[in-house]
């Protein structure tokens, strides 16, 4: 291909894209950049890209990671803004420049012109309301449920014994139903989290005691903690259910007879932020990982796995991670899953807390 023929292919991409030197400026960009940028690639070359563009990700360090091993990234549904305009969903895909050490190559599909942003919005009001709907069936039909289970529980009393099985069916059904509804109730109540300084190895540690006496006894639970990490701030009791609604997932995920090992892993990482998509940052350096040695996700579902009532269990409510993610995203955190086949990895990022200096930071 000559240069010329190369001229024509960037300058004829419908999709913006730019290039990105190894100090992160704005190398190039082809014309749909430029109406993406509302700006002349004369003008935007050699300014910081992260000035120009604000991803409402923490993009940083699966940045540095994909330049170091020369590895595409691929990221789907962030906000990204210029600051000319509102920001539109987009998926990113970052490359490593063929020929060009440590230059990148970014495109970004805003999800508006591939014709999908009405169905993902859909989709979550859709999550939003049936949640809405069952929380209100939930609250009806417990009572109903109690009365069930107390009948069958009274006929029970008369029943020859070979009959008893029946009997207990409906009362150990009633009782799915019911704690099913209490979950679903749950999210319902969930209040604005409290900011309090927390230790996020007491949390820890609650969590470790209650899986190992509980769900998690046939697993391995292992401290591999950073001593010095700092206090974070949130809801404790909230923090708590965030941790076990995970180290119950990985125990899950482990075969019931031989178990399995989790590894709850904390450390620091002062490079770690989000972007908003209005260009403000947050800096969110407390990083806590449960990682287990199970199966990995669901290849059908590793998508969705976040959203309400996705499970790949027989008797999952698909809640929990549900659950997990409202609370992280209260406490203005971060989480983010990376799973293959014998390592899954949930990492949440938390703001640290800065005492009387807050405001300032
Ligand atoms: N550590 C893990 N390893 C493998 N798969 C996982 C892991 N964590 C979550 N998953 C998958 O994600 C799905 C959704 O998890 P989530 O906690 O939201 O619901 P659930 O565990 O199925 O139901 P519930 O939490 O209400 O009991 C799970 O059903 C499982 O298929
Ligand atoms: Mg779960």
């Amino acid at each position: 291909m000559n240069d010329e023929t190369e001229a024509m292919i960037w300058s004829s991409l419908p999709v913006p894209a730019i290039l990105i030197d190894p100090d992160e400026n704005i190398g190039d960009m082809n014309p749909a950049a430029e109406g993406f940028f509302n700006n002349s690639a004369k003008w935007l070359t050699g300014q910081p890209i992260w000035d120009r563009l604000a991803v409402d990700a923490p993009l940083e360090a699966s940045l540095a990671r994909a330049r170091e091993h020369g590895t595409p990234l691929f990221v789907n549904d962030v906000d990204v803004g210029t600051g000319s305009r509102p920001p539109l969903v987009c998926n990113l895909q970052i490359a490593p420049l063929q020929g060009r050490d440590g230059w990148m190559i970014m495109l970004i599909s805003p999800r508006e012109l591939a014709g999908r942003m009405t169905q993902s919005h859909s989709v979550k009001s859709a999550a939003k309301s049936a949640i809405g709907m069952a929380e209100m069936l939930a609250h009806e039909i417990k009572n109903p449920l109690a009365g069930i289970a107390g009948a069958a529980q009274l006929v029970s009393m008369n029943l020859p014994k070979e009959d008893l099985e029946l009997t207990d069916l409906i009362v150990a059904e009633t009782r799915r139903i019911v704690k099913l509804l209490e979950q679903v109730e749950q999210f319902g109540n969930l209040s604005a989290p409290d900011r309090v300084p927390v230790n996020i190895h007491d949390v820890l540690d609650r969590a470790r005691r209650s899986a190992a006496l509980g769900f998690g006894a046939h697993m391995k639970i292992m401290e591999d903690y950073d001593p010095s990490l700092p206090m974070a701030v949130g809801d404790p009791d909230q923090l708590l259910q965030v941790v076990l609604n995970l180290v119950k997932n990985a125990s899950e995920a482990a075969d019931p007879k031989t178990g399995g090992v989790i590894r709850l892993h904390t450390f620091y990482d002062h490079s770690f932020r989000t972007r908003r998509a209005d260009g403000s940052g947050q800096s969110l350096p407390l990083q806590i990982e449960i990682i287990d040695d199970g199966p990995g996700l669901p290849d059908d579902i590793r998508g969705d796995i976040f959203d309400p009532f996705v499970s790949g269990k027989e008797n999952g409510t698909g809640l929990g991670l549900a659950l997990v993610s409202k609370i992280i995203n209260d406490h203005d955190g971060w989480i983010s899953v990376d799973s293959v086949p014998g390592r899954t990895v949930f990492r949440l990022s938390l703001p640290r807390y800065r005492g009387e200096t807050k405001e300032k930071a």
